[in-house]
C-alpha cells in the first residue's frame, strides 16, 4: 500500500469532515497530483496538474498555520509549531519558483522531484508529531469544528504561494485575504486566457 493509499485510509476511519479526515485526505490528494504532473504527457497536461497541486498546496499550508498551528502550540510544543511552519515558508518559496518555471523542461522536472520529496517528509512529520496529539488531546467535537474551520479559512486563502506570508499565522491572517482577493482576480483572467 502507498502512502497516499495509508492516507485515505486513516482519513476514512476518522469522522467526516473532521480536521484530521480533511488533512489526511488533502494529503493523499497531494500525492496523487505530484504523480499526475511528473506522468502528463504533453506540456498542457502538465500545465494542468501543477496548477491543481500549486493551488491545492497554497490553500492546504495556509489552513495548517491559520487552523491548525496555534493548537499545535498548545497541545504538542511550540519547538514543533515552528519547525512546521518554517518547512512550509521554505516550501513556499520554493513553489513560487516552480510556478515561474517552463513546466517542459528537465530542470522543472528535478526541482519538481526534489520539492515533492520535501513536501512528503514534511506531511509525514505532521501526521506523526501534530495529528496523535489532537486526536487524543482534542474532543471529536472539536475535532469536527476544527475541520470546518479548516474548510472555511482554505477556501478564501490564497491559491497561490506568497512566501511573504507563509509560515506565520498571524501574517496569514493579516495578508491572506489581501492576497487571495488578487490570487482569484488573477486566475478568473487566466480562465478567460484558456
Ligand atoms: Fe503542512
Ligand atoms: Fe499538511
Amino acid at each position: 500500500m502507498n502512502l497516499a493509499q495509508k492516507e485515505r485510509e486513516a482519513a476514512a476511519a476518522l469522522p467526516k469532515g473532521s480536521v484530521l479526515a480533511v488533512l489526511y485526505e488533502q494529503h493523499a490528494r497531494i500525492r496523487d497530483l505530484f504523480d499526475l504532473v511528473s506522468s502528463a504527457d504533453s506540456p498542457q497536461a502538465k500545465q494542468v496538474a501543477f496548477d491543481r497541486l500549486r493551488e491545492l498546496l497554497a490553500v492546504h499550508e495556509a489552513g495548517e498555520e491559520m487552523v491548525v498551528r496555534p493548537a499545535t502550540r498548545r497541545i504538542a510544543s511550540a519547538q514543533v509549531a515552528d519547525a512546521r511552519n518554517a518547512e512550509e515558508a521554505e516550501a513556499a518559496h520554493v513553489l513560487a519558483n516552480l510556478e515561474k518555471m517552463d513546466v517542459s523542461t528537465p530542470d522543472f522536472a528535478m526541482a519538481l522531484a526534489e520539492f515533492e520529496q520535501s513536501v512528503s517528509e514534511h506531511a509525514q512529520r505532521e501526521e506523526i508529531e501534530e495529528f496523535p496529539y489532537m486526536l487524543a488531546q482534542l474532543s471529536s467535537q472539536d475535532q469536527l469544528k476544527m475541520g470546518e474551520r479548516l474548510l472555511e479559512a482554505e477556501k478564501a486563502a490564497p491559491t497561490h504561494p506568497h512566501p511573504g506570508a507563509a509560515g506565520s499565522t498571524t501574517a496569514q491572517f493579516l495578508a491572506g485575504p489581501f492576497a487571495a482577493l488578487l490570487d482569484k482576480a488573477r486566475d478568473t483572467f487566466q480562465d478567460k486566457k484558456d
